[in-house]
């Protein structure tokens, strides 16, 4: 039975599980293998690619070959690029045992429906929120870690849209584990979790990110503006109009909204809201994915 519920959880620890990290030595799969090393599960890390091998025998661990590493696995961690899941999912998922859960790190794939069909797995998918600006910390290693995962708490979104609890408490611990400090979890649907990650995050958030620098950029070359004048001016006012406009800290002054408007009449497209229709969810996860064709409904 598929379920839509948008829940946060807590539970009952699971321990002692069997989990397999597939992609064990890229970007991701060393940041969960380094967690899921500390965890009460047997751990086994499963990397084809030579630089990976080496990055994982250089964090000391050993490599089991993916077909060892996944036998008898309770979950599967898939740390590998989205582009290549259909291909790794048609490769594992028929050698897995019945009630296993498949955990992959980001949507794409799934939303798209390129995940091996196998009635008796469960896949679940979850993605990292970070550390949220508004975190409180109180150590140099919580303000340095910005990805999560090592000092600084942070959310993650999850989707697992089966009536299973047991393999859902699974998906829940693993996730607790390999991006550990964990503080929430947050269960939505594969769509809304689509809509997340790409629209909300890197469509709008990273993109606006990226602009920022980019006009900070312009304001040095074009005005002469002194670099750390520009960069003192651009992230205190990133903070305290983040503090605004989500937390309502400080009213902004009239003046201060007759140039928020000019820039949003100047910079922003009317229709920009058309970034929620499927269609264009699917045009962007059909670019990010390397897709020939277009998403199948
Ligand atoms: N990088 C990030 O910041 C980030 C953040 C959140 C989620 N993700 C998601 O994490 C997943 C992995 O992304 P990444 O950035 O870590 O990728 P990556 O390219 O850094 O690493 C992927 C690893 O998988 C290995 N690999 C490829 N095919 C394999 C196979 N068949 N068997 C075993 N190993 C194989 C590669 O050799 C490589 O080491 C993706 O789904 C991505 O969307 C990435």
């Amino acid at each position: 039975m598929s379920t839509t519920e948008t829940t946060v959880t807590t539970q009952t620890p699971v321990t002692g599980l069997t989990v397999a990290v597939v992609g064990a030595g890229g970007k991701m799969g060393l940041r969960v293998s380094n967690n899921l090393a500390k965890s009460t599960h047997t751990v086994r890390y499963s990397e084809t690619g030579e630089a990976g091998i080496a990055r994982v025998r250089a964090a000391g661990r050993e490599i089991t070959p993916t077909e060892q590493a996944i036998q008898g696995a309770d979950v599967v961690v898939l740390a590998v690029p989205d582009i290549v899941l259909e291909a790794v999912t048609a490769q594992v998922v028929p050698q897995l045992e019945a009630g296993a859960v498949v955990l992959t790190l980001d949507p794409a794939a799934a939303y798209a429906g390129l995940l091996f069909p196998r009635e008796d797995i469960y896949y679940a998918v979850a993605h990292p929120c970070h550390p949220s600006v508004f975190f409180r910390r109180y150590t140099d290693e919580e303000w340095d870690d910005t990805f999560g995962g090592e000092k600084a708490g942070m959310d993650v979104v999850g989707a697992f849209e089966y009536d299973a609890p047991a393999q859902r408490a699974m998906a829940e611990q693993v996730i607790r584990d390999m991006y550990t400090p964990v503080l929430q979890v947050h269960w939505v649907t594969v769509k809304q979790l689509a809509q997340c990650e790409p629209t909300l995050v890197e469509t709008v958030v990273c993109m606006l990110g990226d602009f920022m620098k980019e006009v900070m950029k312009e304001g040095i070359a074009r005005l002469g503006i002194p670099e750390p004048a520009a960069k003192a001016m651009m992230l205190g006012h990133i903070q305290v109009s983040l503090a605004n406009s989500f937390g309502g800290d400080n009213p902004y002054s009239d003046a201060c909204y007759i140039a928020m408007q000019y820039g949003r009449d100047r910079i922003i497209k009317d229709d920009w809201r058309v970034i929620f229709d499927d269609a264009e969810l699917d045009a962007n996860l059909q670019q990010m994915l390397h897709l020939e064709h277009p998403i199948a409904r």
